[in-house]
């Protein structure tokens, strides 16, 4: 069958290196790729977000299937879009990825359907919200209610700090319209833990964990980015927090979506904290996680296309998922300055080392080729990811292959995954 797969990231290197695993495919293409994918895939001139050109791709080249990575295409509508004309594609539809899309509507219906998550107001000006934010306690939570790329939280610990974040977000409208309502959220404390679940519209299955480091520096300081270093599994997503989750979070929210006519078919990404008064869930994504897949999708046996198909057919059921019984890290190599201004252009060197190497990938995210050079094209450039017997190994061995690789000004955080024993 031929796939196409939607997006140019880390996540959907990693997206495609799964996929090219499966015997059942005979060709892939990617709209835009990078460099990387480019070994795996066929690359297409053809921007995620150009729906248009993606549905009369997939219909002239009579696509089998389109599995989309990013956010905005879900948001926007390009599901339905393909299945408007008959193409199969995998992902939540335009009624469903608003779960991601509106952080309001999210917690409107986790309040409606008793989904453990922070307490919280949503405001649509900026006078009430300041209002609000002079009696509140700090620290307190904000977020833009639309698509941020991950920037539009902002942590702040007093009153002065929170007024800035509305002008900010409300007024400056640094995130644009995303920042038209504001939530306000109470601040929770304890391990985030991911988790990335396959959902055909009525039932719900989650792959392991996965945790994220968010901030640009150790010791989770600096400013919130994409990612920058992800390990699986968490230790701390015990078999009772599963317990907890998939009976109260995973089943409930599918049957909330359900409930409000927006069958949710899918990667539904649960953001959970474990606070001492249980699992809430922080964020809900429409898709696979980045960094999150590239620690979660090596370690999964099944056949990813399979699992695919199963959501889009509503047979899910039948499946049964299985993860080696490893464990994985990825650490971000970034642009220095990223995720504020950073420079592209720069070469990178060491590649080749990774290909002849099972138990190492190098996920490509911010990547490009010119002539046989492979460049730096954005502020999270590569992702590494290494294999092993448990948490400490596999750590041990991604930080020893981030050493393979050399590009000017390479920066990446050295305590990925470091409290784990
Ligand atoms: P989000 O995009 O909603 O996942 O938020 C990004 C990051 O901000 C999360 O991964 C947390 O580290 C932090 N965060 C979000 N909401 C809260 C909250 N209510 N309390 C504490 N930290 C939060
Ligand atoms: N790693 C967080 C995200 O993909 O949103």
């Amino acid at each position: 069958m031929k796939v196409l797969v939607v997006g140019g990231g880390g996540r959907e290197h990693t997206i495609v290196q799964k996929l090219s695993e499966s015997k059942r495919i005979d060709k892939i293409y990617c709209a835009p790729g990078n460099a990387g994918i480019e070994s795996l895939a066929e690359c297409l001139d053809i921007m995620a977000t150009d729906i248009d050109k993606l549905v009369e791709f997939a219909e002239s080249y009579k696509i089998d299937l389109t599995i989309v990575g990013m956010d905005d295409p879900l948001v926007m509508g390009i599901v339905d879009a393909f299945q408007e004309k008959g193409l199969r594609i995998f992902g939540p539809n335009k009624r469903a990825a608003l779960i991601e899309g509106s952080k309001s509507f999210s917690k409107d219906l986790m309040k409606k359907y008793n989904i453990p998550t922070a307490a919280y107001e949503t405001f649509t000006n900026s006078d009430d919200a300041i209002i609000y934010l002079k009696k509140s306690k700090y620290p307190i939570v904000l977020k833009a209610d639309g698509l941020a790329l991950g920037k539009g939280v902002l942590i702040c610990n007093n009153f002065n700090e929170a007024k800035e974040g509305v002008k900010i977000i409300m007024e400056d409208k640094q995130f644009g319209s995303a920042g038209n309502i504001l939530v306000v959220e109470e601040f929770l404390v304890g391990r985030e833990v991911s988790v990335l679940c396959y959902c055909d519209g009525s039932n719900i299955l989650p792959m392991t964990s996965a945790q994220d480091h968010k901030r640009a520096k150790d010791n989770d300081e600096g400013l919130n980015t994409g990612g920058m270093g992800t390990f699986s599994p968490s230790p701390f997503y015990t078999k009772e927090v599963e317990e907890f989750c998939e009976k109260f979070v995973y089943q409930a929210t599918m049957d909330a979506m359900k409930a409000e006519g927006r069958n949710f078919v899918g990667i539904l990404f649960v953001g959970l904290i474990l606070t001492e008064d249980g699992p809430k869930v922080l964020e809900y994504n429409a898709r696979f996680g980045d960094p999150e897949a590239q620690v979660v999708l090596p370690r999964m046996k099944n056949d990813l296309i399979s699992v695919c198909e199963a959501c889009i057919d509503g047979s899910l059921d039948q499946i049964e998922l299985e993860f080696e019984d490893n464990a994985a890290v990825c650490v971000i190599l970034a642009s220095g300055g990223y995720p504020e201004e950073y420079q592209k252009g720069k070469v990178i060197s060491g590649l080749e080392k990774f290909n002849t190497k099972t138990d190492y990938f190098a996920f490509h995210a911010g990547t490009k080729k010119t002539g046989n050079e492979v460049i730096t094209n954005g502020g999270r450039v590569l992702g590494i990811t290494a294999k092993g017997n448990d948490l400490k190994q596999a750590r041990e061995k991604a930080y020893n292959a981030i050493s393979w690789i050399e590009f000017e000004n390479k920066y990446f955080r050295t305590d990925i995954g470091k409290a784990i024993k």
